[in-house]
């Protein structure tokens, strides 16, 4: 039997897998662990089951000791891990991948829908008791009707999101670091094209990469400046792809018609300035929000935890 730290809140079914092998230790807090806390705990785990809350660091790591053998998180994301001080404890990495892409891309979707048809103006405007009625220029928004998507970062988000804009009418181009399988471009109707032509021909952007040093503000006020007045900036996947201060200066300034964000650059503080304008749509972190998506993720962490334990490939290893 194997101790398993997990670092918060997860569902039953995918502890009740956990304590089904080994010995589990349990973050209970409604709150993200304390760090001293945390280093505390991972003393002689031989894994931990992690959230994108925690940062898995080497002093982390060297803090549970040589016995570790894997980390699990539990998000498709795993900038919180600092993925080469795994390799070098030969600790094995793992993420969850596939079993998010459909929650996610609904909420980009909705997001979009947020921004372009103004519904958190119109929510916003009703909860404050104004006096309205309908007028044939009241809240006007944008149709997505043949209008361009433009996908940053066409993984199994992204294609799913663009499968969202094609019951949408919408074409899709979009920007990758490889050509995707053929036949989903072709159902798609996708092109391929670099990031510079794809913020100019796109009404709506939304980004779907992985972050990291070579997408930290991969947005900023240059890239803004390149977009059409008209569109629309979505943000699913992490907060620093964008400078949040450039797209705050640019939606001010009318540079961009409007943004819909789930992340945040300082998560999960969110920049002042974009709380005062009304043209960006403003949710937290509600990607994989979902009760089903949650306990896949859950789930899908405790297997690879346990493959590793039992010394097995894991589902889902960072490579
Ligand atoms: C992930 O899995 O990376 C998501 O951001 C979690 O919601």
């Amino acid at each position: 039997m194997s101790r398993v730290v997990v670092t918060g809140r997860i569902p039953e079914a995918a502890l009740e897998k956990l304590r089904a092998e080994h010995e589990v230790d349990a973050w209970t807090g409604q709150d993200s662990i304390d760090r001293d806390e945390l280093l505390r705990r991972v003393a002689g785990a031989d894994a931990i089951v992690s959230l994108l809350t925690e940062r898995i660091d080497g002093e982390l790591l060297d803090a549970a000791g040589p016995q570790l053998r894997v980390v699990a998180n539990v998000a498709v994301g795993y900038d919180n891990i600092d993925v080469p001080a795994c390799r070098e404890r030969d600790v094995v990495a793992t993420n969850t991948p596939g079993v998010l892409t459909e929650a996610t891309a609904d909420i980009a979707f909705g997001l979009i829908l947020m921004a372009t048809r103004r519904l958190g103006e119109g929510e916003r405007l009703i909860r404050s008791g104004t006096a309205w009625k309908w007028g044939m220029f009241f809240l006007l928004g944008s149709s997505l009707q043949g209008k361009t998507l433009g996908v940053v970062g066409m993984g199994g988000i992204g294609q799913a999101t663009a499968r969202r804009a094609k019951a949408f009418g919408m074409e899709v181009v979009y920007q990758s670091r490889s050509e995707i399988d053929p036949a989903v471009a072709e159902e798609l109707g996708a092109r391929r094209v670099e990031l510079d032509e794809l913020l100019s021909v796109s009404d709506v952007v939304s980004l779907h990469c992985p972050y990291g040093p070579a997408t930290h503000h991969l947005i900023g006020a240059e890239q803004l400046a390149a977009m059409k007045e008209s569109a629309y900036l979505v943000n699913t996947a992490r907060g620093p792809i964008i400078d949040e201060e450039a797209l705050a200066a640019a939606l001010r300034a009318g540079l961009i018609a409007g943004a819909g964000l789930d992340v945040y650059e300082h998560e999960p503080r969110v920049h002042p300035d974009l709380l005062d304008l009304d043209n960006v749509a403003l949710v937290p972190h509600l990607g994989s929000a979902t009760v089903e998506t949650r306990t896949a993720m859950a789930t899908l962490a405790a297997d690879n935890a346990i493959a590793v334990l039992a010394r097995q490939e894991p589902p889902t290893p960072i490579r």
